[in-house]
């Protein structure tokens, strides 16, 4: 049987942590081809919508990233407001039997690209620890 290949949807601010997830194609970082990200303006863009479309349509696990706290975000405060409402949507998701584990938040600057792989590297891992969402093939919210 082959194995579980996970799908993971990161959500990247475009002025910091899209920028590291190109750095690290640049640089030629190795990570897994598990993710495929979306450019938002801000992490303060994510509100928990987002992350539950992501799981009903076939996500295994949601990553956020943003400029890191308190001051880097180019907004003044959305990576703030994108802490406070992923610790929200964590909640929303052990109610639905979503393990918290397949919604991470991290910070990561436009300079990070090594951290960014390995994010996704972890990540992956994680989640193939984890399996299949329960919302895959079916669930419902
Ligand atoms: Fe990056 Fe707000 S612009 S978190």
């Amino acid at each position: 049987m082959a194995e579980f290949e996970p799908k993971i949807v990161a959500f990247c601010c475009s002025w910091c942590s899209y920028a590291g997830a190109d750095l690290a194609g640049v640089s030629r970082l190795q990570y897994p081809a598990n993710i495929e990200i979306i450019r938002v303006m801000c992490s303060g863009r994510i509100d928990p919508t987002f992350v539950l479309e992501a799981f009903t349509n076939g996500a295994d696990g949601v990553l956020v990233a943003g400029c890191h706290i308190p001051s880097d975000c180019h907004y003044l405060s959305g990576n703030l407001r994108a802490q406070r409402r992923i610790a929200m949507t964590i909640n929303l998701l052990k109610q639905f039997g979503i393990e918290p584990e397949r919604l991470r938040l991290e910070w990561v600057s436009a300079s990070e690209g090594d951290k960014f792989a390995s994010v996704v590297k972890e990540m992956t891992e994680k989640i193939k620890e984890l399996g299949p969402s329960p919302l895959r093939d079916g669930g419902e919210v």
